[in-house]
């Protein structure tokens, strides 16, 4: 067993951990490692939004585009395709694309501003928008189930920890793992604004310390009983927290919270898919998979079972978290709903 603190960003702790230096966590887990020589990561989410099947092909297209963009110039490392239907009833196709540092996404973005830029894109008929985080890798955990798959910014490290780690398994699992909480609270401040460019043209300026997660569930390797045990019980229960989130979110500090299927197009793996979702800070986000019945009731069955099979579970989990400063959040939104993505309860 290995702490989940990559050797160089371990330093001495002023803030307790919350499990005991001997906890033994009920299952193994493993984290991404991989040093990509920089100290801040890049995750972009690209999105089309569109209500009505004439819109359906416009946004198709233009998704089309958004995943040519992240193929040329200096490439996105890792990218990936989803599909969800938002709390307003809109239809929603992501592309999330990964870079290694700060300086690749700009060369990147150098060759591609001038298309989002261009006035037209205000006028498709069909919301599009840029949601672009760069977490500290200080400031960045991820946790994976299995041993033999990396998903999402894990696929671009490349590389997972030779060893189970240990801090996982309990309820403050998630903070223990960040390297920053060795020494911080991880608080948040400040407040969204809405910062309109034209009426249709619409960018968000966000506060420190916004908790992000994206949450993944891959059954493809599933079948017989674990299948229908997922199907019947798991994926209902996770589905209405998802809904809960997506619209009662605002209250408990959840700025919004997307559902996804990943996608099949370009050779996309079926049976995968993530919850996404941005939080006030990382204490509401906590609060809620402590507490709220939905994430304790697939925590538990999730627990049952892996321990039934002694760790023979074909059902994957992972998930990325990181906790962003108010400036490393670019967010833009060209002709979409209110509802969307940091929009969502912004003034
Ligand atoms: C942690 C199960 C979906 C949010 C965990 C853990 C398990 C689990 C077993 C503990 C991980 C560890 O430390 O070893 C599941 C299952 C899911 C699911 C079975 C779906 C089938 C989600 C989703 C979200 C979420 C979609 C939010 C978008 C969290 C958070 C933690 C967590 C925030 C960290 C809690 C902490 O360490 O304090 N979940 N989860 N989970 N899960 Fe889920």
């Amino acid at each position: 067993m290995e702490s989940a603190i990559a050797p160089h960003l371990r330093c001495p702790r002023s803030r307790e951990r919350r499990s005991a230096d001997d906890f033994q966590p009920p299952f193994p887990a493993w984290t991404a490692r991989g040093n990509t020589g920089s100290s801040q990561l890049v995750m972009g989410y690209f999105g089309v939004q569109w209500r009505g099947d004439a819109e359906g092909e416009k946004a198709k297209a233009l998704l089309s585009e958004l995943v040519r963009q992240l193929g040329t110039g200096v490439a996105a490392q890792n990218v990936e395709r989803a599909e969800f239907i938002d709390g307003a009833g809109w239809d929603n196709e992501v592309a999330i694309g990964y870079w290694p540092d700060e300086a690749a996404y700009q060369s990147w973005w150098q060759q591609h501003q001038a298309w989002w830029a261009d006035p037209a894109r205000e006028n498709e008929g069909v919301g599009l928008y840029r949601e672009l985080f760069l977490p500290r890798t200080t400031h960045l955990e991820t946790l994976f189930s299995a041993s033999d798959r990396l998903e999402g910014v894990g696929i671009m490290l490349g590389e997972r920890s030779a060893e189970p780690i240990q801090e996982h398994g309990y309820w403050g699992g998630m903070r223990d793992r960040l390297p920053a909480s060795q020494t911080e609270a991880l608080a948040s401040s400040g407040a969204r604004k809405i910062v309109s460019e034209t009426p249709r043209r619409r960018f968000v300026s966000s506060h420190e310390g916004v908790a992000l997660i994206r949450s993944g569930q891959d059954w493809s390797d599933v079948t017989g009983e674990e299948l229908a045990l997922y199907r019947d019980r798991i994926e209902p229960t996770l589905r209405a927290g998802m809904d809960f989130l997506r619209d009662e979110g605002l209250a408990i500090g959840c700025h919004f919270n997307r559902y996804m299927q990943v996608s099949t197009a370009n050779g996309g793996k079926p049976c995968r898919s993530f919850g996404m979702s941005a939080w006030r800070d990382l204490a509401a986000m906590e609060n809620w998979a402590e507490h709220h019945p939905t994430h304790k009731a697939i925590f538990g069955d999730f627990l049952q079972v892996v321990q039934a099979l002694q760790g023979r579970l074909d059902l994957r989990l992972f998930h990325e978290v990181a906790v962003l400063q108010a400036d490393a959040q670019i967010l833009e939104y060209i002709g979409c709903h209110d509802q969307t993505g940091m929009l969502n309860g912004a003034v």
